[in-house]
């Protein structure tokens, strides 16, 4: 079986990887990669192929930043000829991102076997551009692997068959699993002069937060307080650096002395960074994962969550952009107000596993 595997932007190397590995355990399996190029900056993408030990991609389309309608159709018009030549039996997509449905829809328009890992789930808030990738993308899918029982259950409700979709667990959770234990040698504290659980750790990169310049300068002004109790460190995703150089919220950032933001950091250091916070306030999809198995509270700076898993055992709490709520919820948790999640069922390092395993019983 010939399989064409899809990465393109940073959250998808952790998906791609563990199941890269587990292809290998299958001679019936011929695996390819193909990278987009959709994040193609060295700190956002050739960093966590080299740490995850992801093999170098067989064809990279360059495609790079560009409006959605043209990201989009530029990996379509590049990916048709690489899938043409190859002839694959089957297409795996991962996450959300413009190079999921990009490559899904060439896939299936060519009569190839779809499969999505990580299908189903649903912040039912079309204003964003991934939820809108994830419902078409399921839409077309022929084999759909869920990460948690909402994935399921919204799938069902769309009308996909029960007969395509498989609870399998986690394959970003598998990626953490492995490389915990090498994490916990980096020197990232030493690094940036922090004391272990006496500091926060700050992402974030949505449009609906870094495109708007009213919603930044409300989490800037909970920054601002929560920065006199401790520092926060912001990694800084590329998107959120454009935009705060053209803003004059940059300069009100510079003049906070404990927020500190600094360059995007690699897999290990950012899973030691995380691993090590008094707490993490993010606006990522996968982050609220991460901190629910690394049992560190987690503040999501957004109005929804299409990961309600992480809410439900008690790890994340959802509390939008308004500055007395993301404050008040922060003394809570720095108050005690917290306690240790559960795991969620099957997020236990196994997930790629099982969806190898299905790919060879049911294609
Ligand atoms: C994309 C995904 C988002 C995911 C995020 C992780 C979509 C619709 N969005 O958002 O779901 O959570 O990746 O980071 O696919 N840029 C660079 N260097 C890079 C990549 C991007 O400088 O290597 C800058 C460019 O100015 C670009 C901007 O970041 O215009 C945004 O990049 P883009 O890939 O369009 O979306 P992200 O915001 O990264």
């Amino acid at each position: 079986m010939k399989i064409i595997n899809i990465v393109g932007a940073r959250p998808n190397f952790m998906k791609i990887a563990p199941i890269m590995a587990e292809y290998k355990k299958s001679n019936r399996i011929e695996a390819l990669l193909v990278h987009t190029g959709q994040h193609y900056d060295e700190k956002m993408s050739d960093l966590f192929f080299h740490q995850l030990g992801i093999p170098k991609p067989d064809v990279n389309l360059e495609v790079g930043s560009n409006s959605h309608a043209c990201q989009t159709a530029e990996i379509m018009k590049a990916f048709e000829p690489v899938a043409l030549e190859h002839k694959p039996d089957v297409v795996l997509v991962v996450g959300d991102v413009n190079s999921t449905i990009a490559c899904g829809l060439v896939a299936v328009k060519l009569g190839v076997k779809l499969v999505h890992v990580e299908a189903g789930l649903r912040s039912f808030d079309r204003s964003m551009p991934e939820e809108i990738n994830r419902v078409l993308t399921d839409a077309i899918s022929d084999l759909l692997f869920c990460t948690e029982q909402s994935g399921v259950d919204n799938l069902r409700r769309e009308g996909i068959p029960g007969e395509k979709i498989f609870l399998v667990g986690n394959v970003m959770i598998d990626t953490l699993l492995k490389n915990r234990a090498k994490a916990a040698t980096s020197n990232v504290l030493s690094q940036f002069n922090l004391d272990s659980n006496g500091f926060a750790v700050l992402t974030l990169h949505r449009p609906a937060n870094v495109d708007d310049p009213v919603t930044f300068s409300r989490i800037l002004d909970a920054l601002e307080i929560i920065q006199n109790d401790m520092p926060v460190i912001f990694p800084i995703h590329p998107r959120a650096r454009k935009n705060l150089s053209s803003w004059s919220l940059g300069e009100r950032i510079k003049k906070l002395p404990n927020l500190r933001l600094i360059e995007p950091l690699g897999y290990l250091d950012f899973l030691k960074l995380m691993s090590s916070a008094k707490l993490v306030l993010t606006d990522s999809g996968g982050i609220q994962e991460e901190t629910t198995i690394l049992k560190i509270p987690c503040l999501t700076l957004r109005e929804n969550t299409e990961r309600p898993i992480t809410t439900q055992v008690g790890s994340n709490r959802v509390v939008g952009t308004d500055t007395d709520k993301i404050i008040e919820t922060y003394r809570q948790v720095v108050d005690g107000g917290w306690c240790e999640p559960q795991i969620p069922s099957l997020w236990d390092g196994h997930a790629a596993e099982r969806i190898v395993k299905i790919l060879l019983d049911k294609l």
